[in-house]
C-alpha cells in the first residue's frame, strides 16, 4: 500500500506499519525538522520525503491507500497557557491535514492528537466524520501518555495492559514511580542544577528523575521536604547549606526514552541527547500505533484470501492439475507468517502439499510438518484463522 505520513516526526509510523507487518509500497513523509528527517533517513532510506505540508498537493502523487499524522500539538497541550487551539499557528496545520484527506481520499486514516477541550476535540471529530479512541500509551510501556485517535480502520479497542514499570526499562539507578511522565525535550538539558531538578520533579511532576538507589532517593526527599517544601525556585538558589546529597540525580538516557516509547534502540543513534529527547518526546508509542494498525492488517489479510480464492477458483476450474505436476489444489488461504496466499494440493502420491508465495510457489516445509503431526484439516484452519 501506499502511505502519506503528514507531519512525519521521525517516522514512528513507518515502524509501526513494519511492526504490525503490513507491506508498505511507497512511503511519503511531510517533516521540516532537519534532525527528525535524518533519523528517518538513517533508518529508512526507502522513505520519500516531501518537506512542509503547506506545499504538498495530492495530484503529484500516487493513490493514497492510508493516510496518517499527529498534527503539532503546542496549542491544545495544558503545558501551553495561550492554548489557542485550532486558531494558533501550529495546531492550525489539522487544517492541512484535513485537505489532504480531503485530496488524496484515502481509503484509511488516522490522525493523532493530545487530549483536548471537548469542543476542539467535538470540531475535529466532526471534521473527520469519526469519533476519537482514548488509548493511554501507559497500557503498552513504561510511561504516562495519553492520546486521542481519530481513524476509520476497524476494530480499534484498547490494547491489554502489559503492566510495565519505569523501573524495569531503566539501564541504571532508582525510581520510585511506575511509570515515567510525559518525555519532555527540557528534561535532557542540564541547565539545573540537581537542587532545582528535584523541586521541578516534586513539585510539577512534569519531569522525570532517576536517582542512585533507594536511601539516596530517600535522603534527598528528606533534605527537600525540610528545607524546600513550599519555597519557589529563586528562594533555593540563596539556600547557603550542603547540597551534595542532591549530587548523582540525573535525566533518563536516550535508550530508556526510545524504551519507553517503544522504539528500537539505537533508532536515535547519532544525535545529542537533547535532539533524541526532542523527537522522542514528540514521537508515537509505536506499540499503539502498531495496535491500531492490527485492524489494517485484518481487513487486508480479509481481501488477500478473498484474492486467493479467487486463483484458486480460476485455475481449479481450467484443470485438476496445477503447474504440469499432477498436483490436485484442494483448498487456499491467507497466510500472515509469510504474508502471502497459501495453496493445498494433493500430490501424485496423495500427501498434501502447502505452497505459499505469491508469483513461485515454493513448498513450505514447516507446514509439510505440521500436516505430518497434525492432519491437514488442523493446518487448514490454524491457517485460515491466522
Ligand atoms: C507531534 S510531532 C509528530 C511526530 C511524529 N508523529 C512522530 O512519530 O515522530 C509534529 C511534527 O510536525 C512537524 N511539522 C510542523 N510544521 C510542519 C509543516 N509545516 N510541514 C510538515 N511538518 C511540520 C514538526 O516538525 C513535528 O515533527
Amino acid at each position: 500500500m501506499n502511505v502519506l505520513s503528514l507531519f512525519d516526526g521521525m517516522s514512528c509510523g513507518r515502524i509501526a506499519l513494519d511492526r504490525a507487518n503490513i507491506k508498505i509500497d511507497k512511503y511519503y513523509a511531510s517533516e521540516i525538522k532537519p534532525h527528525a528527517i535524518k533519523v528517518s533517513k538513517q533508518n529508512y532510506s526507502d522513505i520519500i520525503q516531501l518537506g512542509d505540508i503547506k506545499n504538498i498537493k495530492a495530484k503529484d502523487l500516487p493513490k493514497i491507500d492510508l493516510l496518517i499524522g499527529g498534527s503539532p500539538c503546542q496549542d491544545f497541550s495544558g503545558a501551553n497557557k495561550e492554548k489557542l487551539g485550532l486558531d494558533g499557528n501550529k495546531s492550525g496545520l489539522f487544517f492541512e491535514y484535513l485537505r489532504l484527506l480531503k485530496e488524496c481520499k484515502p481509503k484509511y486514516f488516522l490522525l493523532e492528537n493530545v487530549k483536548m477541550k471537548k469542543e476542539w476535540q467535538d470540531i475535529i471529530s466532526e471534521y473527520l466524520g469519526v469519533q476519537p479512541i482514548n488509548i493511554n500509551s501507559s497500557l503498552v510501556c513504561g510511561a504516562l501518555r495519553n492520546r486521542m485517535y481519530w481513524t476509520n480502520i476497524p476494530n480499534v479497542c484498547l490494547p491489554n495492559d502489559k503492566q510495565i514499570k519505569l523501573q524495569d526499562l531503566l539501564e541504571y539507578g532508582y525510581t520510585p514511580r511506575d511509570k515515567a511522565r510525559c518525555l519532555l525535550e527540557s528534561d535532557s538539558r542540564p541547565l539545573n542544577t540537581p537542587v532545582k531538578m528535584v523541586h521541578r520533579y516534586i513539585n510539577t511532576g512534569f519531569t522525570t528523575l532517576i536517582f542512585k538507589s533507594e536511601n539516596h532517593y530517600k535522603n534527598i526527599r528528606k533534605h527537600s521536604d525540610k528545607n524546600f517544601k513550599g519555597k519557589t525556585a529563586i528562594e533555593i538558589e540563596s539556600y547557603q547549606g550542603d547540597l551534595s546529597v542532591y549530587d548523582g540525580v540525573r535525566y533518563l538516557t536516550t535508550v530508556e526514552r526510545e524504551r519507553l516509547q517503544t522504539v528500537p534502540e539505537g533508532y536515535c543513534q547519532g544525535l545529542s541527547d537533547n535532539d533524541a529527547a526532542c523527537l522522542l518526546g514528540d514521537g508515537w508509542t509505536i506499540d499503539v500505533i502498531a495496535h491500531i494498525f492490527k485492524g489494517l492488517r485484518m481487513k487486508l489479510k480479509k481481501i488477500k484470501y478473498e484474492q486467493s480464492l479467487c486463483i484458486r477458483h480460476r485455475k481449479y476450474s481450467r484443470s485438476d492439475t496445477y503447474g504440469g505436476t499432477g498436483n490436485v489444489m484442494v483448498g487456499s488461504g491467507y497466510c500472515s507468517i509469510k504474508n502471502c496466499p497459501y495453496f493445498f494440493y494433493q500430490n501424485k502420491l496423495k500427501k498434501f502439499v502447502i505452497c505459499g508465495g505469491e508469483s513461485n510457489y515454493t513448498r513450505d516445509d514447516y507446514y509439510n510438518e505440521r500436516i505430518e503431526k497434525h492432519g491437514i484439516k488442523a493446518v487448514i484452519k490454524e491457517i485460515i484463522n491466522d
